[in-house]
């Protein structure tokens, strides 16, 4: 039977925020970010973007569509619709994202509408707002795309808006940093924007997920379906994330811990890579650091063991270091996170 994970379970002495760390994955393994401009640059006309200006009743459209509930999916849904892939797969996967992204757009737009302490108010967030307002519009003034040449131009602005959408977590990041630090000048406390920002990123991650699922559905690569690979090596993968790691570790303490795997090295599952690799790699580089510091001057370096369990329902990634973990006043008084 084939094993499709569902949620990533990694255990570590650490807690991660992995929702907004996977909101700024980042890494090599992308190899569609090209291919799929050549699948489709150049051959149709990309449907423009509308200007706001002219547009009618934008807030009220917004916050109707804001107010209709997204469909949740599974990846194992996700997997078992495109196990197959045909034209008319396409097309149905292309007229659900017609409906479905400007409803999940329309929240977030709501979502940065709300933001406290004037961060809604802050031109990078106005930015990021007015460009999640425009693409609602855009993708709801396409035709449904409910034939192969529709579908093919519904592609072409797919990859235009993941295109467009890449800078928000930059944007974001710089008004929240502007806003802490007028209230650091100001002498007011800090804020905790942590769990609005998990809640943002992974609700941005499943729309770019989507999206970038049904582009790649366009150029299938062998071992994928869409973005999602059937049989990853998880100790492949750690080991990659390990490498990956390393060399970051090397590069500021000049040394790196040395990686043991253990376990189950054999198991495999079906997941999207690129955010398999991601939160590993934060997880490795959390540990590498850890224990450097902890080690600072030691010849050598305590390894991290690093452990895959493959069990009935989940597979496991437990990655243990002597970093020393993470003191319980520091969990407590949140000062990890600062
Ligand atoms: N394995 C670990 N051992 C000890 N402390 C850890 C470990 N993992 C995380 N921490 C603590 O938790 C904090 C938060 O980790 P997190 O990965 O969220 O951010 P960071 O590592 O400080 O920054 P970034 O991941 O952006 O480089 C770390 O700064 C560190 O103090
Ligand atoms: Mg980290």
């Amino acid at each position: 039977m084939r094993r499709v994970a569902e949620t990533v379970c990694l255990t570590d002495r650490a807690r991660t925020t992995v929702g907004s760390r996977l909101a700024s994955c980042r890494c090599a393994r992308h190899p569609r970010v090209v291919r799929r401009w050549l699948c489709t640059a150049g051959q149709v006309p990309v449907h423009p973007v509308p200007d706001l200006a002219l547009e009618k009743d934008v807030e009220q459209r917004i916050h109707y569509l804001g107010l209709k509930q997204p469909t949740p999916l599974t990846l194992q849904e996700i997997l078992q619709f495109h196990s197959s892939p045909s034209q008319s797969k396409l097309i149905l996967s292309a007229c659900f994202l017609h409906e479905e992204i400007p409803i999940r757009l329309a929240r977030r737009v709501k979502e940065l509408v709300a933001l406290p302490h004037g961060l809604s108010e802050s031109q990078q967030i106005k930015s990021v707002a007015d460009r999640y307002r425009r693409t609602t519009l855009r993708i709801q003034s396409h035709a449904k795309p409910d034939s192969p040449a529709l579908e093919l131009a519904f592609t072409a602005m797919v990859n235009d808006i993941l295109d467009a959408h890449q800078s928000v977590q930059i944007e974001i990041s710089s008004a929240i940093r502007d806003l802490a630090d007028r209230r650091a000048r100001e002498g007011q406390p800090e804020l905790d924007l942590s769990r609005w920002l998990d809640k943002f990123y992974l609700s941005r991650i499943s729309v770019r997920m989507l999206l970038r699922h049904h582009a790649a559905l366009h150029t299938p690569l062998p071992g994928f379906i869409g973005i999602i690979q059937e049989r990853i090596v998880v100790a492949e993968l750690v080991s990659e994330a390990a490498a990956a790691a390393e060399e970051i570790t090397t590069y500021y303490y000049g040394d790196a811990p040395e990686v043991q795997i253990d376990g189950h090295i054999d198991t495999s599952l079906t997941y999207i890579p690129s955010h398999f690799y991601y939160v590993l790699f934060e997880m490795l580089k959390n540990a590498m650091r850890a224990t450097c510091e902890k080690h600072l001057g030691a010849p050598v370096l305590p390894p991290l063991q690093i452990v895959v369990a493959d069990g009935d329902d989940d597979v496991v990634v437990k990655i243990s270091d002597q970093g020393g973990g993470i003191s319980r006043s520091a969990v407590e008084n949140g000062d990890m996170w600062k």
